[in-house]
Order: C-alpha cells, then sequence, then structure tokens
C-alpha cells in the first residue's frame, strides 16, 4: 500500500469521526434504543462527516465494512479495483445507526464469517486487496493475475534457490528450461491442490 501511495496510484485520507462529534466530549457514540449491552455510533457526527466529503466529490460507492455484508472475493475485489473512489466506513462497538445504513451506504461488505472489535482492519484488508490489483501497484505487472483465486484455482507451489536444501529437492521440471512443461506443471498442481483444500471454488467456476 504504502508503495501504491508513493507512485501516486492510490491515495488514502483517513479520518477520525470524533471530529465530527457533540459536546465537550466529542461524543461520537449512544445507548441503544430498546435497551441491550454496547454502544451504537450516532447518526449525526457520521451524518455530517459524509455530507461533508460528497460536497467534495463523487464516491462510486459507499462501503460499510460489516459481518453482514456480502463477503469480499477476489472477483469483487477486482470490480472494485476499476472505480475511482470510494468511501469506507468503519463501525465500532455495537454498531452504527441504521439509519446512516439506509441513507448513505451503497454496498455492505463482510471479510469474513467472524466478528472484529471494529471496521478498521476489514477497511485496511480492503484497501490493500483492492490497491494490489491496481496495474504498477506491484513491482512485476502479471504477479496479480497468477495469484490464488485470479482463476478460482489456489496458486501451485513455488521455490527459490538453493536447489537442494538439507536434501529437499525442486522438482526436476521447474528447473528444465521448458516453459511448456512447466506451465502444464503449475497448472495440473493448481488443479489438485485446488481439489483437495477447496474443492467448494471448482464448483463455483463449473
Ligand atoms: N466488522 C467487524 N467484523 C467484521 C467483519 N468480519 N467484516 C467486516 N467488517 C467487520
Amino acid at each position: 500500500m504504502q508503495r501504491a501511495k508513493d507512485k501516486g496510484l492510490i491515495s488514502i485520507n483517513l479520518i477520525d469521526i470524533r471530529d465530527y462529534g457533540q459536546g465537550k466530549h466529542r461524543q461520537i457514540d449512544d445507548y441503544q434504543y430498546g435497551g441491550g449491552a454496547g454502544m451504537v455510533m450516532m447518526v449525526g457526527p457520521l451524518s455530517e462527516c459524509i455530507e461533508e466529503l460528497l460536497m467534495k466529490r463523487d464516491y462510486d460507492e459507499i462501503i460499510f465494512l460489516t459481518p453482514d455484508g456480502v463477503n469480499l472475493e477476489q472477483g469483487l475485489v477486482n470490480k472494485l479495483s476499476l472505480g475511482s473512489a470510494y468511501l469506507l466506513i468503519c463501525g465500532h462497538y455495537k454498531g452504527i445507526d441504521e439509519r446512516i445504513r439506509e441513507n448513505y451506504v451503497t454496498m455492505e461488505i463482510s471479510i469474513g464469517d467472524y466478528v472484529l472489535s471494529g471496521g478498521e482492519l476489514p477497511a485496511a484488508v480492503l484497501v490493500d486487496s483492492i490497491s494490489r490489483v491496481v496495474p504498477g501497484v506491484l513491482n512485476d505487472g502479471s504477479s496479480a493475475l497468477t495469484d490464488s483465486f485470479q482463476d478460482s484455482l489456489l496458486s501451485p507451489p513455488v521455490y527459490t534457490r538453493p536447489s537442494e536444501y538439507k536434501g529437499w529437492q525442486v522438482p526436476e521440471i521447474l528447473r528444465s528450461g521448458n516453459d511448456a512443461a512447466i506451465d502444464e506443471w503449475r497448472r495440473t498442481q493448481a488443479l489438485e491442490r485446488t481439489k483437495q483444500r477447496r474443492p467448494d471454488l471448482l464448483e463455483d467456476s463449473l
């Protein structure tokens, strides 16, 4: 992400929602109506912040990171990498006032079926996954496209020097110089690995 920022390929603007909080304590959360444990982020500060941002530019999506959103997978990452700007809302505590979701949020994304204490890590995961498929971000332009999941397959095993370590050998074929045979080997390995570990991915791509 740092390299992408340095190259001017992405820019990230962090906002502390507390700057929009009310009163001496810059309050941004409150007890929930109806009772129950956990604080809820208030509609006012979030709304003011979003309105201010919307005055300055348009966003392709206003994304709320939440465990009840759609699951983040590579297809969605690729699609989002084509956009030009996103506004990400990181919830905290028990959640955010539903009126923000109803009136501003256009997309809700989950990074997996577990609950984190806030949306900051999911937002970082989202930004990282998107920025690395933006052309020019990785040194080797081809490598993001050969990642696991890019073609619904897991990646084949990879090796680097030395060719032998403690008697553990690098497969002969990778050192053969026969590009066609290497491609074929990698494809077979990727398929085998996917069959073993994630057969659901093969079903999805049928
Ligand atoms: N906020 C808390 N847990 C989350 C998750 N799994 N995905 C997205 N946002 C979250």
